[in-house]
C-alpha cells in the first residue's frame, strides 16, 4: 500500500479498500471524532464505514456542488460542529471530492481556531490534486476560492475504490490534472499514462497512478508551500484553462477547459521556439485518447478578454507556464498578445483554423 510523504509532514494513503486502515487509523489516534461528507449516496456509503470506527460523534451529511462551496454552506458546517459538541480535542474527518476537502478544511481550519483535520479522498480530482499542498477556502461571489487558508490536514486516505461509481464527468476532471501532472514529471509516469489510455479505466493501475501523481504535486508544494514560486509549475495549462471556465460563464468544466488549455501551452511552446512538434502530438494524442477535448467553442476574443481581466488583477504582465518538453516545464514566460491570439484561433472549434503549427 504506497504511503506518499515526500516532506510534507502527514502521511498520504492511498490504495484499494482501505476502510479498515482508515478506522485503524482513528482507532490508534484515540480522540473523538466526527465525520463532516458530500450528501451524494455513494459518498455518504463511505463516511459510514468510516464512522465505525470506535468513539465516532456522528456524521453529519451536506449536499455539496461548486455553487455550494461558499460562506453560506460553510456557516452550516461550523453551526453542526457546534450542534454536535465538537471541541478542540475532536478530530474533523471530511469525506468527498475537491469541494468537500476545500469546505471541510476551512471549516476545520477555522471552527475555534483550527481542529485537527482528516480527509478521504472520492473523487479523482481530490486524490490526485486536491488533496494535497494544504489550500483550503470557499467560493466568493467575485470569484473562485477567493476566501480560505493554507492548512495542512493531518492526514490524507484515497481509497481508489471510490472511484468505480465516480461519474465520468468528475473522471475527466481528475484525468486532466493527472495528464498535467505527468507533462510535469515526464518519464515513465506519462509513459503508463499512454499505455493505459487504450484500456479501459476498470483495468488501470489507479494506485500507482494516484500514487505517482501525489508524488509530483508533494514534491513541488514541499518546495514551494506558500506559492512563491515554483509551485507555479502545477498551474501549466491553468491560465489558458482558467480565461476559457470564466468566458464560457463555467459551462465549461474545469477538467475540459484544463485539457484544452494543455494543448494552447504546447502550442504557445512550439510558436516560441520551446517545445518540438513530436512531444507535442504525443501529448495531443493521449488527451484525445482519454476522450479529454482539444478544443472549444468559446470565442477566441472572449477568451483574450478573460485573459487581459485576470493580468490587470495581478496588476502585470500575463504569464505562462510553458512546457519545454515532457518532463520539463517553464514558468513565469511572458508571451505577446499577438501569439497568444493566433494560440486561441487555433484551439477554437472553427474549422478553418485546425493548423498545429
Ligand atoms: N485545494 C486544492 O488544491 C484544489 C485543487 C484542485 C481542485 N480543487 C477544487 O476541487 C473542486 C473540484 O473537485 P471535484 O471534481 O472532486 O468536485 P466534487 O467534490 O464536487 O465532486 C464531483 C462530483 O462527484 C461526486 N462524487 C465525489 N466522489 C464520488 C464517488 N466516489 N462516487 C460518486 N460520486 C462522487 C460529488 O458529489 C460531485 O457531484 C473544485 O472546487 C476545485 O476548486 C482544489
Ligand atoms: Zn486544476
Amino acid at each position: 500500500m504506497p504511503v506518499v510523504n515526500d516532506g510534507l509532514g502527514y502521511p498520504i494513503s492511498v490504495g484499494y479498500g482501505l476502510g479498515p486502515e482508515i478506522r485503524r487509523f482513528l482507532r490508534e489516534r484515540g480522540s473523538p471524532f466526527v465525520v463532516l461528507s458530500d450528501a451524494q449516496r455513494d459518498v455518504l456509503a463511505a463516511a459510514r464505514i468510516v464512522a465505525k470506527a470506535p468513539r465516532c460523534k456522528g456524521v453529519l451529511a451536506f449536499p455539496l456542488g461548486e455553487r455550494r462551496k461558499d460562506l453560506r454552506t460553510l456557516e452550516k458546517v461550523l453551526d453542526a460542529l457546534l450542534a454536535a459538541g465538537v471541541d478542540r480535542a475532536t478530530t474533523v474527518v471530511g469525506v468527498g471530492g475537491g469541494v468537500a476537502g476545500d469546505l471541510f478544511g476551512f471549516a476545520a481550519a477555522s471552527y475555534m481556531r483550527g481542529v485537527p483535520y482528516v480527509h478521504v479522498a472520492t473523487s479523482l480530482v481530490s486524490m490526485a490534486d486536491a488533496s494535497v499542498g494544504g489550500k483550503t477556502g470557499v467560493n466568493l461571489a467575485g470569484g473562485k476560492n477567493l476566501a480560505g487558508a493554507f492548512a495542512d490536514p493531518v492526514a490524507v486516505f484515497s481509497d481508489v475504490r471510490r472511484l468505480e461509481t465516480l461519474p465520468f464527468r468528475s473522471l475527466r476532471e481528475g484525468l486532466a490534472e493527472v495528464v498535467k501532472a505527468a507533462i510535469v514529471e515526464g518519464g515513465a509516469f506519462f509513459e503508463t499514462l499512454e499505455t493505459m489510455a487504450a484500456h479501459p479505466f476498470w483495468r488501470w493501475p489507479w494506485v500507482e497512478i494516484v500514487a505517482e501523481a501525489v508524488h509530483v504535486k508533494s514534491m513541488v508544494v514541499a518546495d514551494d508551500r506558500l506559492e512563491a514560486g515554483a509551485r507555479e509549475v502545477l498551474n501549466l495549462g491553468h491560465t489558458f484553462g482558467h480565461a476559457i471556465e470564466r468566458a464560457s460563464a463555467y459551462r465549461v468544466t474545469h477538467g475540459a477547459a484544463l485539457s484544452v488549455g494543455l494543448r494552447a501551452a504546447g502550442l504557445l511552446a512550439m510558436r516560441t521556439g520551446r517545445f518540438s512538434l513530436e512531444e507535442h502530438v504525443r501529448v495531443l494524442a493521449l488527451l484525445a485518447l482519454l476522450g479529454l477535448p482539444l478544443r472549444t467553442r468559446v470565442a477566441p476574443d472572449l477568451i483574450l478578454a478573460a485573459m487581459s481581466a485576470d493580468k490587470k488583477r495581478r496588476a502585470g504582465k500575463l504569464r505562462f507556464v510553458l512546457p519545454l518538453a515532457i518532463g520539463d516545464v517553464e514558468y513565469g514566460v511572458v508571451a505577446s498578445e499577438r501569439t497568444v491570439a493566433s494560440v486561441l484561433r487555433t484551439i477554437s472549434q472553427l474549422p478553418d483554423d485546425s493548423s498545429e503549427s
